[in-house]
Parts: structure tokens; sequence; C-alpha cells
């Protein structure tokens, strides 16, 4: 072991370690040692090697641990909210008609410009802490309520900032292809080259790990978002897709073929796109929120995706528009009710798959070698992640080997 670098033994749990044969990967009466921000070993209590010491113990008093929750689709940065858009869609109205009236995204957008740093960065900061109340230890955070080069970065700032002050790992993606400013009405692919033209920009500044965009009838179309891809490819950033969301564009099939770490959304998935994503390794992440909001009916082909190997992840999909809600565990339940996954498949959703979203391979999982990023809850079974509503049974939240209540 080295030298100066603390061991802490976790002992008397049970542990849903998502890896190995066993379903849920469980160990009845485990322990943990982390090393530093590492996890060296696990197991059950009485198998500890004896060549493994501890300089500190924790009793965790038979809570059930699980990975550390990876919420892998927000948008977490913005100004304003949308509860009148939600009253007159109640009344009838259409997403695609507020955003084609003008509303939408771009009344975000515009609540977004006029806010200053500090009001986007405490606003954003009480929503991660909400989430990461839930048990999220790693979230990323999307732009695109900026759409120009210094408001995209200004929120990909606040995105950074807040993984710097809280207990918590941030992902950023730059979504500056979500929608069109006013400023570019008419002009979707000028605005399209001022966006591959800033991307470098954002990159250099540090402040962008991957590229995301909105293919649909009213954000951009394939051969948009096939230049955006090819922006972000060049500067060797990875991409992801909100695909498929309303209509069938085939973006999930484009963005496979980029090598995409994730499409998102998908209720409008085709059989192709299933086989393009199966083929290039890439995550469907399902939006069980937006769906419930937008009181969708059309289904994401969880069959198909189960058929094809493809990994399934599941997001919160915060934002002000199509996903206020502030719950990941919500997600699991909904995810299970609305789009008939196993409660089992929930759990990986927002662990293993939600970090592989991500390309992040470090994580997900309760296993040598992992981060140790994990939650302890007052729970029996893991099923019950899936189960219970409107509850909070998450009691120790330990991220990169400490403890964090933040
Ligand atoms: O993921 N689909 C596009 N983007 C967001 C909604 C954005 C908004 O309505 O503000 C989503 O659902
Ligand atoms: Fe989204």
């Amino acid at each position: 072991m080295t030298v100066g670098t603390r061991a802490t033994l976790w002992r008397n749990a049970r542990l849903a370690t998502l890896a190995g044969g066993e379903p849920w990967g469980l160990i009845e009466h485990g322990a943990l040692l982390t090393e530093g921000d590492t996890i060296r070993w696990v197991g059950s209590n009485s198998a500890l090697p004896a060549g493994l010491r501890a300089d500190a113990e924790v009793d965790l008093d038979g809570l059930l641990v699980t990975p550390g929750l990876v919420d892998c689709h927000t948008h977490l940065v913005y100004g304003g909210q949308r509860a009148r858009e939600f009253e007159l869609r109640l009344q009838g109205a259409s997403y695609e008609e507020i955003a084609r009236a003008g509303g939408g995204i771009r009344s975000t957008v515009a609540a977004t410009r006029a806010a200053g740093d500090e009001l986007l960065f405490t606003q954003a900061r009480e929503r991660a802490r909400t989430l990461m109340h839930e048990g999220v230890t790693t979230m990323e955070i999307k732009s695109g309520y900026g759409l120009s080069a210094e408001h995209e970065a200004r929120c990909l700032r606040v995105a950074r900032r807040l993984g710097r002050e809280l207990p918590l790992a941030v992902r950023t993606t730059c979504l500056s292809a979500h929608a069109l400013p006013p400023e570019f009405d008419g002009r979707a692919d000028a605005y399209v080259d001022a966006v591959i033209a800033w991307l470098p920009q954002l990159h250099a500044e540090g402040l962008v790990d991957a590229v995301d965009a909105f293919c649909e009838s009213i954000a951009f179309s394939p051969a948009q978002t096939r230049r955006v891809f090819a922006a972000a490819r060049a500067l060797g950033l990875p991409v992801k897709l909100h695909a498929e969301q309303l209509s069938d564009q085939g973006g999930a099939a484009l963005a496979a073929s980029f090598g995409a770490l994730s499409c998102d959304h998908l209720e409008w998935l085709s059989q192709d796109g299933v086989r393009a994503m199966a083929a290039a390794g890439t995550v469907a992440v399902l939006l069980p929120g937006a769906f419930y909001f937008l009181r969708e009916t059309r289904l994401p082909p969880v069959q198909a995706l189960r058929d094809a190997g493809v990994p399934i992840a599941l997001a919160s999909d915060h934002n002000p528009g199509s996903s206020p809600g502030l719950s990941l565990l919500l997600m699991l339940n909904m995810a299970c009710t609305l789009f008939r996954m196993t409660p089992e498949e929930a759990l990986c959703g927002v662990t293993l798959h939600g970090a592989r979203a991500l390309g992040l391979a470090d994580r997900g999982a309760l296993a040598e070698g992992q981060r140790a990023d994990f939650v302890a809850w007052d729970l029996d079974h893991p099923n019950e992640l899936s189960y219970w509503f409107g509850r909070n049974p998450c009691r120790r939240r330990v991220v990169a080997g400490v403890e964090a209540n933040a």
C-alpha cells in the first residue's frame, strides 16, 4: 500500500456492486477498502486479505451500498422558468407549436442571457444539490441556452465551477446546436458556421468534454448536425445527440457513424437506428421525465435495444421546458412503470451505463480500481430504488473516497 495515502475500510454493508455474476452483484455482509480516491478491494466483511491494512474504519450499519449515481444528461444551467408554457401545453398547445412561435428554448435563452453569472451559478448549485442529496456523484451539464460564443462560454464556466466547488464530478457538453437564436432567424446554416467557429475557443479554454446537438425538424437537420459533429471530431471531442425525440430524422444512425458516446431520447428510433447504435457501441439514454412531462405516447423501443445489446442509460434531462424534475430516483421508477424496464436495468442505467454514456470507464460499479464513488441507502434491497418515490433513502454519499454531504 502506498505510504501516505489514507486507506479506509467501510464495513458492514449489503453491497449491490453491479459487478460479477450474481443479480445486482449482491454481496451480503460486505466491505469496501478505499485508498485515496480509488476502490482497492470489495468483498465479504470476513474475507479481507491479510495483506490489506486500513488506517480508518467506518461502520455502515447494515445500509445498502450502490455505486454513486451518474446523471448523464442535464441542462442544469439556465435562467428563468417555463411554468406558463406548461399551462399553455395543458390547454392544448404542443411543444413544437410553442417553439415555432418563438417560445420554448428561445424564451430560456433570453432569460439566460439576461441573468448574471452569479445568479446562474447559485441557481444551478441549488439544483445540483437537490440531485446530489439523492445520491448523484457524477453529473453531465450541457450548455445550449446561451447560443452565442460569450453566453455559451459563461454557462460552461458555471458548470465547471460547480465541479470545483461541490463534492461532485461534472462533465460538460457543448450543445450550442440546440436551437436557432433570434439573431440568426432564417439563417440556420450561418449559425452552424458560427458554432463551428467558436467551438475551438471553448475547447481551448478547457470548457468542453463532449459535443451534442438537437437533430429535429424544429432544430437542426441531419446535414447541419453532421457539420457540427465533423468539427467536434476534428478537435478530438466525442459527440452525442438529442435524436429521434419528436420524429425519426435518422439522427441516431448519423451519430453512430461518428462513434457517438450516446443517443438520447429515442422515442422514434427505427430498427436501422438500433442496429447502427449496436454496431458503434453507442449508449441509448432514455429520458422518462421528458416523455412524461411532454405527455408523449410513443414509447422508445426498449425491447429492440435489449435484443441488439445496446446499453440503456437513464437520466433526468433536467431542463425548464421538457423535464423540470430534480429527482433521478423518480426516473428509475418512471423507467419501470412507463418504459417497462426492470429495476435492475434501471439501476444499471444510472450507474454503469450512465458512466459509459459519458465515456467514463472508471466508475459505475463497485470493483477494484474503480473510483471510490458510492452511496449508502436506508434500504434492504436495491429493487427498492425503483419502488419508492417521493422518499429519499440516501444516507451517506462518498465521492472520490471522501464522505461528502454537501
Ligand atoms: O432534452 N430536446 C431538446 N432539448 C431539451 C428541452 C429543451 C427545452 O425545452 O428547453 C430536452 O428535452
Ligand atoms: Fe436534453
